[in-house]
């Protein structure tokens, strides 16, 4: 998808993020924020019990919690719109760069949700209703940025083959880049 106005209603539209759960994420936003850092020492508690996770995460854990933390807090502050969809591509190109296995991207909203469902219940558990809808509105919201960021790796994983696979063919062939690019071009 290239157009990132209907990317990022297709994205609004698959996780159910509604307008009405959207200004949700807003209005409890003063309420939030404040309990999104131990949401994110959790996180990253979590992650370094994972193995292969705690690879990634070694001598940098500092600076990635205030980044995770930035992102966090952005999810109740921003508006949802191409330029989140902009940056969600780029974030999901970034975990690309470190050949991040998309399961952990999957596994870290699922460990990110437990959280905070235990911090909604903890903010609002007095209010059943509110907290049934903060919870569906976290999940959606939680849910697009995962959709965003795996299409990207799944795109950047896809190029990134179809780049090696060609690689391989012009060695084996001993087809110069030039005449391999002419033919393509004469059979488009
Ligand atoms: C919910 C899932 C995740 C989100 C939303 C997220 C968010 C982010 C963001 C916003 C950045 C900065 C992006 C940039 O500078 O372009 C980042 C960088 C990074 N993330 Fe994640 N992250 C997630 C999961 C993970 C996991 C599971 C790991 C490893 C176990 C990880 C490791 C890293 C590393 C190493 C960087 C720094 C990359 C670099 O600067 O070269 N992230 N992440």
């Amino acid at each position: 998808m290239t157009n990132l106005d209907e990317l990022i209603q297709y994205a609004k539209a698959f996780s159910g993020l509604t307008p009405e759960l959207e200004a949700c994420l807003k209005e409890i936003a003063p309420a939030i924020t404040p309990h999104l850092k131990s949401v994110t020492d959790s996180f990253y508690d979590d992650l370094g019990a994972i193995p292969n996770a705690a690879n990634y995460l070694d001598g940098r854990i500092d600076k990635l919690k205030a980044t995770h933390l930035n992102w966090l807090t952005g999810l109740f502050t921003m508006a949802v719109d191409t330029e989140f969809a902009q940056s969600m591509y780029q974030v999901g190109e970034t975990h690309f760069k470190i050949s991040l296995p998309v399961e952990f991207m999957v596994g870290s909203m699922a460990l990110l949700n437990n959280e905070f469902t235990l911090v909604v219940f903890k903010v609002f558990g007095d209010d059943p209703a509110e907290c049934s809808k903060i919870l569906r509105a976290i999940s959606a919201v939680s849910a697009l940025s995962l959709m965003l960021m795996l299409m990207k790796m799944e795109q950047c994983y896809r190029e990134s083959t179809i780049a090696e696979e060609l690689e391989k063919f012009l060695s084996i062939s001993g087809m110069s880049r030039t005449l391999f690019t002419n033919l393509a071009n004469a059979y488009n």
